[in-house]
């Protein structure tokens, strides 16, 4: 329910959009809701004090308002809570209340993740991949049809340099055993040997062409090592939570160069500069962007040109968003601006999120793989760590190794989506497991406290007394219906952390009031009425867990 548009219908006091100047109290002894008077006293020409007192005077009787007091220059609203909270509870007793049509019939393309394949995963790939999925799921929330694009790295001489490794020192036999571990030692050791011998570099160079030539003998070991390396992604990608539909990436779409050299010709957009071919973007304050090297091969960006315009085709796209590090920002940059001049009109839907830099407390977290932490070594390290916490605390859970999976997943995912997405973060695990603090396993933990209350509690009647909800429990009614407003904010600011902090305050409010309430106090009525609370509250964090990529936990 709109609880200030109801206040803002009961006053009666000029042409004012009393709605936007509402505010939530700050004490009860100042109400539930007031409405500060000082923007209006200069258009009307009167003190605060004196509008708040005619505002007062003004508001009509209603249902929803106990009492109206003022209080320098502030018309504090005291609203029924009981009937308040009834109309809340009973709006949000399911998640059908979170959901909205206002996405229904269009398609947002998200382009996330997107790891270079040739390398392990790093830590960094986390927040494409986090914010990437929690962004999907947001738009999903509001009925959007939502393709989740997993643009992998796997064109370039790296692949030609993993092979050339494979073909000096490995074997088939090893890669089949140990998996990309093993193409990375090659592409490591390649990379150390060509220092001193330049011939290597030719040797990459040389089986690279015969990837792009399709050659009989390299192709299908190229698609043996790709299909490894996509392999080891999913399997990090299904720890975390993470799901694809299309794993389309820079090979593929590499093969209609020639489409989007037939459309930047045919817009005269394709300069010669020193033998290659860029589109000039001066004008615009951008660098120029190179299209074909002097060789005629692609570039990063050509690639994203052919993609976008295939992907347009395919999906018809009403949004297209690539998440990536901040750094990739001139890239996109000159991505939409040459869609803009080669006429392609959606380059008004492509939109860049650019995210701020994750990284580890120096020295915590080892690697088993090279000089720094990959994703694999964070991950490992936590689920140890969520054992470990598991163990500690002597939990009688029924699947402990589940739980412990969920945990990882929660403390992970939370630990990107608990900063502004633009803002740098620092991982720091062991506060990130802490039960007390702003964590995810605190979270999981009070999902767990509502579930285990529920599950107690059978229903002898239907007899209900709101009017037991007190001044903490009214926060926590205030909070499930102002949910909504956390859910399209985080969405149009592209920003999951609104959602988590919202989850966090509402962590916070209930185990307030858990610890100084007796939920199953005996009187059925009372009772009834706070487990009418905890039940649209529990709803409610399911809703946000899931937004914020986090699992819920029925029992740890
Ligand atoms: N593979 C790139 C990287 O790891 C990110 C790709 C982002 N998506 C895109 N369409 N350019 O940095």
């Amino acid at each position: 329910m709109n609880i200030k548009k109801i206040i803002a219908d009961s006053i009666d006091y000029g042409d004012f959009n009393f709605e936007n100047m509402i505010i939530e109290s700050i004490s009860a002894d100042k109400g539930d809701f007031s409405l500060p008077c000082f923007s209006l006293a200069k258009e009307l020409k009167k003190s605060p004090m004196l509008i708040a007192e005619e505002i007062k005077a003004s508001v009509k009787e209603s249902e929803y308002i106990k009492k109206v007091e003022i209080v320098s220059g502030y018309v504090n609203f005291f609203l029924n809570i009981p009937l308040i909270a009834e109309t809340v509870l009973t709006e949000f007793k399911d998640n059908s209340a979170f959901k909205s049509g206002e996405g229904k019939g269009k398609v947002v393309c998200i382009d996330y993740g997107s790891p270079n394949l040739a390398k392990y995963l790093h830590i960094g790939h986390l927040k494409t991949t986090i914010i990437g999925e929690s962004l999907a799921r947001l738009f999903e929330q509001l009925g959007y049809t939502v393709k989740r694009l997993n643009y992998v790295g796997d064109y370039g001489t790296p692949f030609g340099k993993i092979i050339g490794g494979l073909k000096l020192w490995g074997s088939i036999e090893e890669v089949k055993s140990r998996g990309n571990d093993a193409l990375q030692e090659y592409y490591v050791r390649f990379n150390k040997e060509e220092e001193n011998n330049p011939e290597l570099s030719q040797m990459a160079r040389d089986i690279f062409k015969k990837i792009e030539e399709k050659d009989a003998e390299i192709y299908p070991l190229y698609e043996f090592i790709i299909n490894i390396a996509k392999e080891d992604c999913k399997r990090m990608f299904d720890l975390l939570g993470v799901h694809f539909d299309d794993w389309r990436g820079e090979s593929y779409y590499n093969n209609y160069v020639e489409d989007t050299r037939a459309l930047l010709e045919s817009k005269n957009l394709l300069v010669d500069s020193q033998g290659a071919k860029i589109v000039d973007l001066t004008s615009y304050d951008l660098t120029p962007a190179v299209i074909f090297k002097s060789d005629g091969t692609s570039l990063y960006v050509t690639r994203d040109i052919c993609a976008v315009l295939k992907r347009k085709a395919e999906y018809n796209f009403d949004k297209m968003i690539y998440v990536t590090d901040i750094a990739q920002i001139l890239n996109f940059k000159q991505l939409f601006k040459i869609m803009e001049l080669a006429g392609c009109d959606f380059y008004k839907d492509m939109e860049h999120v650019a995210y701020g830099r994750f990284s580890l407390p120096d020295g915590k977290i080892s690697s088993r793989r090279g000089k720094q932490a990959v994703l694999v070594d964070l991950i490992e390290y936590t689920l140890n760590h969520a054992n470990e916490v598991i163990a500690d605390r002597k939990f009688e859970i029924e699947n402990p190794e589940d739980v412990a999976k969920k945990v990882t997943r929660a403390v992970i995912n939370y630990s990107v989506l608990k900063t502004e997405r633009i803002k740098d973060s620092v991982f720091e695990v062991d506060k990130a497991f802490a039960f007390d603090g702003e964590t995810a396993p605190y979270m999981q933990y009070t999902y767990t406290r509502l579930a285990s209350i529920l599950r107690k509690y059978t229903e002898t009647s239907t007899e209900c007394d709101l009017s037991a909800l007190n001044e903490d429990a009214f926060q926590i009614v205030k909070m499930i219906n102002s949910f909504n407003d956390a859910i399209s904010l985080a969405l149009t600011k592209r920003d999951p952390s609104i959602v988590s902090k919202k989850l966090i305050d509402l962590c916070k409010a209930f185990n307030k009031y858990y610890n100084s309430t007796k939920i199953l106090d005996g009187n059925i009525a009372s009772t009834n009425a706070k487990i009418k609370l905890i039940r649209a509250l529990k709803t409610t964090l399911s809703v946000g867990f899931n937004l914020i990529c986090i699992d819920t936990l029925e029992e740890m």
